[in-house]
């Protein structure tokens, strides 16, 4: 076959593809579909991929899809690794939000429900790491504490790892928990310091950053999502100051505004309240929310 012929039979293709979605009856659907057969067909022409190449690819693909278990979802690692959560995650995330807190990825381990614990509870469940005192205020926009906002956290220990990573050595919701604000909007708990760690490279994910020499470290951090009545979650990460991968990060999702001190403080009473050596590191800020109707005020314009 000519080069000739292969361009005069795929002509008007696109068009073709696209128009075939022309009776999807959800508009949304079908701009989806038309924009992704129209960059599809843009990347194809202009990369012009071998058989092998496109059947690499499928099997890549296919391989993603059986790598995910109900505690492994390579298809986020992947979206991840590409940027693509970071990008989707900020557009819905941050429409000039001011002071709210900024959004960040979810990543793959969110699988399992945080168990609710009080206050001041300790998510190391078996004391393998350096105890850090986390806690703060979660505000509307406005500095208006939210009392009864619901706090959803989870954190790998200090070897890096998810409890769902290791079923046998941690026990299930090991550095994971669901606290409620107080009355005037305050969360305190305890957990132990995280560390960077590598996101899972025994899949196709990993398999793709061996064949690009990329960097496979998060920087130490915290996931939160934050909840509450009236207001706008927020899911997003704490990042330890100081931390290695600050700005290496394997999925993107540093912002600076999330990059926290875990100072070391000298707090004896504190410190015994926690039931921790003094002294001990302590991480303090706030969790803004934007109220549920900025969307629609934003939009409106003045
Ligand atoms: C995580 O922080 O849990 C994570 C995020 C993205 C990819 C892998 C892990
Ligand atoms: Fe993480």
């Amino acid at each position: 076959m000519t080069t000739e012929c292969t361009s005069v039979s795929t002509t008007g293709l696109t068009e073709a593809v696209v128009d075939s979605f022309e009776g999807t009856p959800d508009p949304r659907l079908r701009e989806l579909l038309g924009s992704l057969t129209r960059h599809l067909h843009a990347f194809v022409r202009e990369t012009e991929p071998t058989m092998a190449e496109w059947e690499r690819t499928i099997d890549f693909l296919t391989a993603t899809g059986q790598t995910c278990t109900d505690t492994r979802q390579e298809f986020v690692l992947l979206s991840d690794v590409l940027g693509v959560s970071m990008l989707v995650e900020t557009i819905n995330g941050d429409r000039g939000d001011g002071d709210a807190t900024e959004s960040t990825v979810l990543g793959p381990f969110h699988m399992t429900e945080s168990p609710a614990r009080a206050l001041g509870a300790d998510l190391d469940l078996v004391g393998s790491g350096e105890p850090c005192v986390v806690s703060g205020r979660v505000l509307s926009r406005d500095g208006t504490p939210l009392p009864g906002a619901v706090l959803d956290v989870w954190q790998a220990n200090a070897e890096g790892y998810y409890d769902v990573q290791q079923p046998e050595v941690q026990p299930a919701g090991n550095g994971r928990g669901l606290f409620t604000a107080d009355g005037e909007g305050r969360f305190w708990f305890r957990t132990c310091v995280p560390s960077p760690y590598p996101i899972p490279t025994d899949g196709p994910v990993g398999d793709l950053l061996r064949a690009t020499a990329r960097e496979s470290y998060r920087p130490a951090h915290i996931h939160f999502i934050v909840s509450a009545e009236g207001h706008v979650p927020v899911t997003t990460h704490i990042f330890v100051e100081g931390s290695d991968h600050l700005d290496s990060d394997a999925v993107f999702a540093v912002k600076k505004s999330l990059v926290q001190d875990f100072t070391e403080t000298d707090d004896p009473v504190l410190a015994r309240e926690f039931g921790i050596p003094n002294p001990f590191r302590h991480a303090r800020f706030d969790l803004v929310l934007k109220p549920l109707d900025t969307n629609t005020l934003d939009s409106e314009g003045p």
